[in-house]
Protein backbone atom coordinates (compact mmCIF):
# COMPACT_ATOMS: atom_id res chain seq x y z
CA UNK A 1 0.00 0.00 0.00
CA UNK A 2 1.60 3.03 -0.70
CA UNK A 3 3.02 5.01 1.96
CA UNK A 4 0.70 8.66 1.98
CA UNK A 5 -2.90 6.35 1.72
CA UNK A 6 -1.62 4.38 4.89
CA UNK A 7 -0.74 7.62 6.81
CA UNK A 8 -3.74 9.23 5.46
CA UNK A 9 -6.43 6.59 7.22
CA UNK A 10 -4.12 6.32 9.88
CA UNK A 11 -4.49 10.17 10.39
CA UNK A 12 -8.42 10.18 9.91
CA UNK A 13 -9.09 7.02 12.03
CA UNK A 14 -10.89 7.55 15.44
CA UNK A 15 -7.94 5.99 18.09
CA UNK A 16 -7.86 5.71 21.54
CA UNK A 17 -4.61 6.53 23.53
CA UNK A 18 -4.10 4.72 26.66
CA UNK A 19 -0.62 4.63 27.64
CA UNK A 20 0.32 8.13 27.52
CA UNK A 21 2.57 10.31 30.10
CA UNK A 22 1.79 14.02 30.61
CA UNK A 23 5.26 15.51 30.39
CA UNK A 24 6.87 13.50 28.05
CA UNK A 25 3.86 14.04 25.57
CA UNK A 26 4.88 18.01 24.95
CA UNK A 27 4.98 18.98 21.95
CA UNK A 28 7.89 21.36 20.84
CA UNK A 29 6.13 24.12 20.68
CA UNK A 30 4.69 24.09 24.28
CA UNK A 31 7.91 23.68 25.44
CA UNK A 32 9.20 26.56 23.82
CA UNK A 33 6.38 28.51 25.72
CA UNK A 34 7.43 27.10 29.02
CA UNK A 35 10.87 27.95 28.88
CA UNK A 36 10.00 31.39 27.97
CA UNK A 37 7.65 31.37 30.31
CA UNK A 38 10.78 30.33 33.06
CA UNK A 39 13.25 32.79 31.75
CA UNK A 40 10.64 35.49 31.89
CA UNK A 41 7.92 35.40 34.64
CA UNK A 42 10.27 33.51 37.06
CA UNK A 43 13.09 35.48 36.32
CA UNK A 44 15.67 32.69 35.90
CA UNK A 45 18.59 33.07 34.48
CA UNK A 46 19.66 32.54 31.19
CA UNK A 47 22.77 30.32 32.61
CA UNK A 48 20.23 27.78 34.07
CA UNK A 49 20.96 24.20 33.04
CA UNK A 50 17.30 23.56 32.24
CA UNK A 51 16.68 26.38 29.91
CA UNK A 52 20.15 26.30 27.62
CA UNK A 53 18.92 22.99 27.22
CA UNK A 54 15.36 23.46 26.77
CA UNK A 55 15.42 22.24 23.23
CA UNK A 56 17.01 18.64 23.83
CA UNK A 57 13.67 17.56 25.21
CA UNK A 58 12.95 15.74 21.85
CA UNK A 59 14.44 12.97 19.92
CA UNK A 60 13.86 13.79 16.75
CA UNK A 61 13.20 11.44 13.35
CA UNK A 62 16.53 9.12 13.09
CA UNK A 63 18.13 9.72 16.45
CA UNK A 64 18.00 7.46 19.67
CA UNK A 65 18.85 7.95 23.20
CA UNK A 66 19.61 5.44 26.02
CA UNK A 67 17.01 4.97 28.67
CA UNK A 68 19.24 6.75 30.97
CA UNK A 69 19.34 10.06 28.65
CA UNK A 70 15.37 9.56 28.72
CA UNK A 71 15.28 9.92 32.04
CA UNK A 72 17.41 13.08 32.57
CA UNK A 73 15.14 14.92 29.87
CA UNK A 74 12.54 14.40 32.21
CA UNK A 75 14.30 16.08 34.87
CA UNK A 76 14.74 18.98 32.56
CA UNK A 77 10.77 19.06 31.40
CA UNK A 78 10.31 18.93 35.26
CA UNK A 79 12.28 22.00 35.90
CA UNK A 80 9.85 24.17 33.91
CA UNK A 81 7.03 22.54 34.88
CA UNK A 82 7.16 23.99 37.96
CA UNK A 83 3.83 25.59 38.88
CA UNK A 84 0.27 24.97 38.77
CA UNK A 85 0.06 27.14 35.67
CA UNK A 86 2.44 25.51 33.86
CA UNK A 87 0.74 22.64 34.43
CA UNK A 88 -2.53 23.40 33.41
CA UNK A 89 -0.40 24.58 30.25
CA UNK A 90 0.89 21.53 29.73
CA UNK A 91 -2.40 19.84 29.67
CA UNK A 92 -4.63 21.60 27.99
CA UNK A 93 -1.92 21.84 25.21
CA UNK A 94 -1.51 17.37 25.14
CA UNK A 95 -4.97 17.07 25.10
CA UNK A 96 -5.55 19.35 22.17
CA UNK A 97 -2.84 17.68 20.11
CA UNK A 98 -4.16 14.31 21.03
CA UNK A 99 -7.85 15.46 19.82
CA UNK A 100 -6.25 17.05 16.67
CA UNK A 101 -4.88 13.69 16.19
CA UNK A 102 -8.08 11.63 16.02
CA UNK A 103 -8.15 10.74 19.77
CA UNK A 104 -11.65 10.44 20.68
CA UNK A 105 -10.72 8.38 24.55
CA UNK A 106 -7.45 9.74 26.26
CA UNK A 107 -6.25 7.72 29.36
CA UNK A 108 -3.69 10.35 30.61
CA UNK A 109 -1.03 9.42 33.37
CA UNK A 110 1.14 11.80 35.46
CA UNK A 111 2.88 11.66 38.81
CA UNK A 112 1.43 14.09 41.53
CA UNK A 113 4.05 16.24 42.38
CA UNK A 114 4.81 18.61 44.76
CA UNK A 115 7.52 21.70 44.34
CA UNK A 116 7.71 23.40 47.54
CA UNK A 117 9.33 26.84 46.03
CA UNK A 118 6.29 27.65 43.88
CA UNK A 119 3.78 26.12 46.57
CA UNK A 120 2.51 23.48 43.91
CA UNK A 121 1.03 20.29 45.95
CA UNK A 122 0.04 17.09 45.00
CA UNK A 123 -3.51 17.90 45.57
CA UNK A 124 -3.09 21.23 43.59
CA UNK A 125 -0.50 19.53 41.04
CA UNK A 126 -4.13 16.96 40.20
CA UNK A 127 -6.26 19.45 39.82
CA UNK A 128 -4.06 21.94 37.79
CA UNK A 129 -3.70 18.52 35.23
CA UNK A 130 -7.90 18.23 35.12
CA UNK A 131 -8.57 22.18 34.29
CA UNK A 132 -5.98 22.14 32.00
CA UNK A 133 -8.07 18.83 30.43
CA UNK A 134 -11.43 20.77 31.21
CA UNK A 135 -10.27 23.49 29.37
CA UNK A 136 -9.17 21.49 26.05
CA UNK A 137 -12.02 19.85 26.52
CA UNK A 138 -14.13 22.97 26.27
CA UNK A 139 -12.16 24.49 23.64
CA UNK A 140 -11.36 21.86 21.18
CA UNK A 141 -12.97 21.65 17.72
CA UNK A 142 -12.76 17.43 18.53
CA UNK A 143 -14.49 15.24 20.64
CA UNK A 144 -12.81 13.63 23.21
CA UNK A 145 -13.32 12.09 26.73
CA UNK A 146 -10.49 12.24 28.78
CA UNK A 147 -9.64 10.03 32.24
CA UNK A 148 -6.54 10.42 34.68
CA UNK A 149 -4.24 7.44 36.11
CA UNK A 150 -1.70 8.83 38.78
CA UNK A 151 1.49 7.33 38.17
CA UNK A 152 3.66 5.73 41.24
CA UNK A 153 7.11 7.02 40.42
CA UNK A 154 8.87 3.57 41.48
CA UNK A 155 12.25 6.20 42.08
CA UNK A 156 10.70 7.64 45.15
CA UNK A 157 10.14 4.76 47.47
CA UNK A 158 7.06 2.86 49.50
CA UNK A 159 5.40 6.05 51.31
CA UNK A 160 4.99 8.02 48.40
CA UNK A 161 3.11 5.53 45.86
CA UNK A 162 0.75 4.62 48.96
CA UNK A 163 0.42 8.41 49.35
CA UNK A 164 -0.09 8.77 45.47
CA UNK A 165 -2.95 5.47 45.90
CA UNK A 166 -4.67 7.48 48.58
CA UNK A 167 -5.05 10.56 46.33
CA UNK A 168 -6.28 8.27 43.41
CA UNK A 169 -8.97 6.77 46.16
CA UNK A 170 -9.88 10.14 47.25
CA UNK A 171 -9.95 11.90 43.89
CA UNK A 172 -12.10 9.00 42.34
CA UNK A 173 -14.82 9.29 44.86
CA UNK A 174 -14.99 12.96 45.02
CA UNK A 175 -15.37 12.44 40.84
CA UNK A 176 -14.69 15.79 38.60
CA UNK A 177 -11.16 14.73 38.00
CA UNK A 178 -11.62 11.37 36.50
CA UNK A 179 -9.06 9.33 37.88
CA UNK A 180 -9.80 6.10 37.01
CA UNK A 181 -6.09 4.06 38.11
CA UNK A 182 -3.20 4.13 38.74
CA UNK A 183 0.30 3.54 36.78
CA UNK A 184 3.67 2.30 38.03
CA UNK A 185 6.40 3.50 35.78
CA UNK A 186 9.43 5.34 37.14
CA UNK A 187 13.20 4.51 36.05
CA UNK A 188 12.87 0.76 35.60
CA UNK A 189 16.61 0.68 37.23
CA UNK A 190 15.75 2.71 40.35
CA UNK A 191 13.28 1.43 42.90
CA UNK A 192 12.80 -1.49 44.99
CA UNK A 193 9.43 -3.59 43.46
CA UNK A 194 9.22 -6.07 46.79
CA UNK A 195 8.66 -2.44 48.66
CA UNK A 196 6.66 -0.99 46.29
CA UNK A 197 3.80 -4.03 46.03
CA UNK A 198 1.81 -3.25 48.68
CA UNK A 199 0.32 0.19 47.90
CA UNK A 200 0.11 -1.74 44.26
CA UNK A 201 -2.01 -4.10 45.97
CA UNK A 202 -3.81 -1.54 48.03
CA UNK A 203 -4.99 -0.15 44.42
CA UNK A 204 -6.32 -3.48 43.38
CA UNK A 205 -7.62 -3.97 46.78
CA UNK A 206 -9.55 -0.43 46.40
CA UNK A 207 -11.29 -0.81 43.32
CA UNK A 208 -8.61 0.91 41.11
CA UNK A 209 -7.52 -0.39 37.83
CA UNK A 210 -3.61 -0.71 37.40
CA UNK A 211 -1.20 -0.07 34.91
CA UNK A 212 2.20 -1.03 35.12
CA UNK A 213 5.27 -1.08 33.34
CA UNK A 214 7.04 -4.13 33.39
CA UNK A 215 10.43 -5.99 31.85
CA UNK A 216 11.20 -2.74 30.45
CA UNK A 217 14.66 -3.77 30.26
CA UNK A 218 16.78 -7.11 30.68
CA UNK A 219 17.04 -9.25 33.26
CA UNK A 220 14.77 -8.28 35.79
CA UNK A 221 12.55 -11.70 35.96
CA UNK A 222 11.93 -11.75 39.80
CA UNK A 223 10.53 -8.79 40.17
CA UNK A 224 8.21 -8.99 36.40
CA UNK A 225 7.16 -12.12 38.20
CA UNK A 226 6.03 -10.00 41.56
CA UNK A 227 4.23 -7.87 39.43
CA UNK A 228 3.06 -10.09 37.34
CA UNK A 229 1.23 -11.40 41.26
CA UNK A 230 -0.92 -8.77 40.86
CA UNK A 231 -2.26 -9.11 38.22
CA UNK A 232 -1.87 -6.10 36.71
CA UNK A 233 -5.16 -4.78 34.39
CA UNK A 234 -2.93 -3.89 31.70
CA UNK A 235 1.23 -4.04 31.17
CA UNK A 236 3.38 -1.12 29.75
CA UNK A 237 5.72 -2.36 27.44
CA UNK A 238 6.31 -5.79 28.39
CA UNK A 239 9.70 -5.89 26.01
CA UNK A 240 11.97 -8.47 27.76
CA UNK A 241 8.99 -10.99 28.87
CA UNK A 242 9.16 -13.28 26.23
CA UNK A 243 11.94 -16.33 26.97
CA UNK A 244 13.30 -15.39 23.63
CA UNK A 245 14.30 -12.25 24.76
CA UNK A 246 15.60 -13.48 28.39
CA UNK A 247 12.26 -13.92 29.59
CA UNK A 248 10.96 -16.96 31.47
CA UNK A 249 8.03 -19.17 30.37
CA UNK A 250 6.17 -18.80 33.98
CA UNK A 251 5.59 -14.78 33.29
CA UNK A 252 4.88 -15.74 29.96
CA UNK A 253 2.35 -17.95 31.16
CA UNK A 254 1.05 -15.73 33.56
CA UNK A 255 0.47 -13.04 30.81
CA UNK A 256 -1.03 -15.23 27.69
CA UNK A 257 -3.42 -16.69 30.77
CA UNK A 258 -4.47 -13.92 31.90
CA UNK A 259 -5.08 -12.38 28.78
CA UNK A 260 -3.19 -9.09 30.19
CA UNK A 261 -3.31 -6.43 27.65
CA UNK A 262 -0.18 -4.97 26.66
CA UNK A 263 0.27 -1.50 26.22
CA UNK A 264 2.60 -1.19 23.36
CA UNK A 265 4.58 1.78 22.02
CA UNK A 266 7.07 0.71 19.21
CA UNK A 267 8.97 4.69 19.02
CA UNK A 268 9.45 4.86 22.01
CA UNK A 269 11.05 1.37 22.74
CA UNK A 270 13.23 1.77 19.34
CA UNK A 271 14.65 5.33 20.26
CA UNK A 272 15.25 3.73 23.76
CA UNK A 273 17.31 1.20 22.41
CA UNK A 274 15.32 -1.09 23.87
CA UNK A 275 14.08 -2.80 20.78
CA UNK A 276 16.34 -3.17 18.02
CA UNK A 277 14.25 -1.95 15.00
CA UNK A 278 10.43 -1.70 14.05
CA UNK A 279 10.68 -4.91 12.76
CA UNK A 280 11.91 -6.74 15.29
CA UNK A 281 9.52 -5.32 18.00
CA UNK A 282 7.15 -7.85 20.28
CA UNK A 283 4.15 -6.38 18.38
CA UNK A 284 5.24 -9.71 15.62
CA UNK A 285 4.68 -11.81 18.21
CA UNK A 286 1.61 -10.82 20.25
CA UNK A 287 -0.32 -9.66 17.41
CA UNK A 288 0.20 -13.46 15.62
CA UNK A 289 -0.98 -15.29 18.94
CA UNK A 290 -3.84 -13.10 19.04
CA UNK A 291 -2.51 -11.26 22.23
CA UNK A 292 -4.68 -8.38 23.57
CA UNK A 293 -2.34 -5.48 22.54
CA UNK A 294 -3.06 -1.58 21.67
CA UNK A 295 -0.77 0.70 20.04
CA UNK A 296 0.10 3.57 22.53
CA UNK A 297 2.86 6.85 21.64
CA UNK A 298 3.91 6.71 25.59
CA UNK A 299 5.86 9.78 25.44
CA UNK A 300 5.23 11.18 22.13
CA UNK A 301 7.11 14.56 23.05
CA UNK A 302 10.53 13.41 23.79
CA UNK A 303 9.98 10.18 20.92
CA UNK A 304 8.63 13.11 18.33
CA UNK A 305 5.44 10.98 17.68
CA UNK A 306 2.21 11.07 17.53
CA UNK A 307 -0.71 8.24 17.52
CA UNK A 308 -1.40 8.34 13.81
CA UNK A 309 2.25 7.59 13.03
CA UNK A 310 2.52 4.55 15.30
CA UNK A 311 -0.29 3.06 14.02
CA UNK A 312 1.40 4.25 10.22
CA UNK A 313 4.69 2.42 10.99
CA UNK A 314 3.28 -0.53 13.41
CA UNK A 315 1.05 -1.17 9.77
CA UNK A 316 3.63 -0.63 7.18
CA UNK A 317 6.49 -2.88 9.14
CA UNK A 318 4.22 -5.54 9.96
CA UNK A 319 2.15 -5.25 6.76
CA UNK A 320 -0.88 -4.56 8.21
CA UNK A 321 -4.41 -4.71 6.08
CA UNK A 322 -6.69 -1.23 6.66
CA UNK A 323 -9.42 -3.86 8.01
CA UNK A 324 -6.41 -4.68 10.33
CA UNK A 325 -5.50 -1.03 11.42
CA UNK A 326 -9.22 -0.62 12.13
CA UNK A 327 -9.64 -3.63 14.51
CA UNK A 328 -6.89 -2.71 16.21
CA UNK A 329 -7.94 0.76 17.36
CA UNK A 330 -11.80 -0.86 17.72
CA UNK A 331 -10.66 -3.29 19.95
CA UNK A 332 -8.62 -0.92 22.54
CA UNK A 333 -12.21 -0.19 23.82
CA UNK A 334 -11.83 -3.92 25.25
CA UNK A 335 -9.17 -2.45 27.53
CA UNK A 336 -9.94 0.86 28.63
CA UNK A 337 -9.99 1.43 31.99
CA UNK A 338 -13.61 3.43 32.17
CA UNK A 339 -15.83 0.49 31.97
CA UNK A 340 -18.85 3.07 31.50
CA UNK A 341 -17.87 4.58 28.39
CA UNK A 342 -17.08 1.18 26.86
CA UNK A 343 -20.70 1.20 24.99
CA UNK A 344 -20.67 5.07 23.79
CA UNK A 345 -16.83 4.50 22.71
CA UNK A 346 -17.96 1.73 20.65
CA UNK A 347 -20.73 3.74 19.12
CA UNK A 348 -18.42 6.89 18.33
CA UNK A 349 -15.95 4.57 16.65
CA UNK A 350 -18.65 2.80 14.47
CA UNK A 351 -20.37 6.28 13.63
CA UNK A 352 -16.67 7.69 12.88
CA UNK A 353 -15.42 5.10 11.48
CA UNK A 354 -17.90 5.00 8.62
CA UNK A 355 -17.66 9.31 8.14
CA UNK A 356 -13.89 8.29 8.25
CA UNK A 357 -13.72 5.38 5.41
CA UNK A 358 -11.83 5.60 2.41
CA UNK A 359 -13.36 5.59 -0.56
P1 LIG B 1 4.79 12.81 34.35
O1 LIG B 1 4.46 11.67 35.28
O2 LIG B 1 3.61 13.45 33.73
O3 LIG B 1 5.71 13.81 35.01
O4 LIG B 1 5.57 12.16 33.11
C1 LIG B 1 6.93 11.87 33.14
C2 LIG B 1 7.23 10.67 34.01
O5 LIG B 1 6.63 9.48 33.45
C3 LIG B 1 8.71 10.31 34.10
O6 LIG B 1 9.35 11.07 35.09
C4 LIG B 1 8.69 8.83 34.42
O7 LIG B 1 8.50 8.62 35.80
C5 LIG B 1 7.46 8.34 33.69
N1 LIG B 1 7.80 7.74 32.38
C6 LIG B 1 7.67 8.29 31.16
N2 LIG B 1 8.06 7.43 30.20
C7 LIG B 1 8.42 6.30 30.83
C8 LIG B 1 8.90 5.04 30.37
O8 LIG B 1 9.09 4.75 29.19
N3 LIG B 1 9.20 4.13 31.34
C9 LIG B 1 9.00 4.37 32.67
N4 LIG B 1 8.55 5.53 33.11
C10 LIG B 1 8.26 6.50 32.21
ZN1 LIG C 1 5.48 4.64 29.76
Amino acid sequence: MAEQYVKDVCKRLPKLELHAHLNGSISSSTMRKLVERYRQTLKQSSSDFSVTHGWTTTIHKGNKRTLKECFAMFKIIHTVVCDEEAVTMVARDVVCDFAADGIIYLELRSTPRCNPSTGMTKISYIEAVWKGVEQAVAESNFSIDVRLLLSIDRSRGAADALDTVELAKEYRKSSPTNVVGIDFSGNPEVGNVRELLPALKYAKESGLKVSIHLAEVPDVNNETSLLLSLPPDRIGHGTFLLPSNGGTIENMELVTNYKIPIELCLTSNVKCHTVPSYDQHQFGFWINRAHPIVICTDDKGIFSTTLSEEYQVTAQTFGLSISDIRELSKQAVDYVFDEDLKTKLREKLESDGIKSRPH
